[in-house]
């Protein structure tokens, strides 16, 4: 018999986020810091050990586990993970998939999918490539187009994410959903968090989706769906399309009272909330008693999930978090 994890609140958890690396090939500018130090290599878990602790979380209940990073795909032998993983799909395991930037989906895309993940996450904040050098700080699109076509001729399903950035893409949202639409991608939008510190003053960017929703009604019905994928995204049909639109609303409408998450970063820290800086740490417990020493400091770690975050930006706003969104994985 199968031990959910329930945590004090009563709320389910099944949804484990494995941050997989804190490194990158951007530097969003909402995300990271110009100049980041990354951890060196034996502080961060082995794909080994990060394959063991998975299996322990989903023999005590987990069933959807989305590899993050950081860039997931910049972690060398990333493939074989995902192999392994995927071998508990149908047996405990429900969904894997993963969230990426999509710069080296064109290599990885036919083994992605090979290895039983049907769906990802990518993000793309514009379609333009001068804008989204400017947002990631250098990026170059094509890699990004590239990935997503090579990620559509294997047979993956892509939402795309995208962050709504006052002044920097907010007049790219209806054109970005048209061209989804056109894809036969679903689209994400996110309100900006304040995580870690990035060099970019927040206030300066952040667009709740409250706003963006009343000018899309200019345009367009939008009805609200009951289809859900288990993370916090609320999806809406929008009349003429068939592509859906999922609103990320952690500053207007938090939807932490059903929040089935908890998360690994790369290091092996598990925290329960992206708002909140308590954590327990698996690996040196790991490493010196292995998986036996890992379950009660999941217990631990359930005991630890806050009601709901605080984020909030502006005047009077508390503290941001200090860790970077590419530590926690989002
Ligand atoms: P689906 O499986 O498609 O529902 O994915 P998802 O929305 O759970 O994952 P994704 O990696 O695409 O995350 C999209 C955004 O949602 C990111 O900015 C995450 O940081 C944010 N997000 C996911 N879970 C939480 C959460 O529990 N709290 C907050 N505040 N944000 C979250
Ligand atoms: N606020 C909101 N979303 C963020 N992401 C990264 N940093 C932030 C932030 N500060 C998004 C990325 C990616 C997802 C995992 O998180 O764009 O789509
Ligand atoms: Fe990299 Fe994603 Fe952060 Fe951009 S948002 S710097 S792609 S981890």
């Amino acid at each position: 018999v199968r031990n959910g994890l329930t945590d004090a609140l009563g709320r389910r958890i099944s949804y484990l986020r494995i941050s997989v690396t804190d490194r990158c090939d951007l530097r969003c500018r909402y995300c990271m810091a110009e100049r980041m130090s990354f951890l060196p290599k034996d502080q961060v878990l082995t794909l080994e050990e990060i394959a063991l602790i998975a299996d322990l979380f989903i023999s005590r209940g987990i069933r959807k586990i989305r590899l993050t990073g950081g860039e997931p795909l910049v972690r060398r032998d990333i493939v074989d993970l995902v192999r392994r993983i995927g071998r508990h799909l149908g047996d405990g395991l429900d969904e894997l998939t993963l969230t990426t930037n999509g710069t080296r989906l064109a290599q990885h895309a036919d083994a992605l999918f090979d290895a039983g993940i049907r769906r990802i996450n990518v993000s793309l904040d514009s379609r333009d490539p001068e804008r989204f050098a400017h947002v990631t700080r250098n990026g170059d699109i094509r890699s990004v187009q590239e990935g997503l076509a090579a990620a559509k001729a294997s047979g993956l399903a892509v939402k795309i994410n995208m962050v709504a950035l006052k002044g920097v893409n907010e007049d790219e949202i209806l054109p970005m959903l048209y061209w989804c639409d056109q894809q036969g991608f679903d689209l994400t939008l996110i309100e900006t968090m304040p995580l870690g510190e990035t060099g970019e003053d927040r206030t300066d960017h952040y667009l709740p989706l409250t706003k963006i929703v009343d000018q899309l009604r200019e345009h367009h019905e939008l009805w609200p769906l009951a289809h859900r994928t288990g993370g916090p995204s609320r999806y809406h049909a929008v009349d003429g399309l068939k592509a859906r639109l999922g609103l990320i609303t952690p500053l207007t409408n938090n939807f932490c009272a059903d929040c089935n998450r908890m998360r690994m970063t790369c290091e092996g820290k598990i925290f329960m909330c992206l708002g909140h800086e308590d954590h327990v740490d698996l690996k040196s417990a790991f490493r010196e008693g292995g998986l036996d020493a890992v379950g009660p400091l999941i217990d631990r770690a359930l005991r630890l999930k806050p009601a709901a975050h605080d984020f909030r930006i502006g005047a009077g706003a508390p503290a941001a978090v200090l860790r970077h969104m590419s530590v926690t994985g989002g």
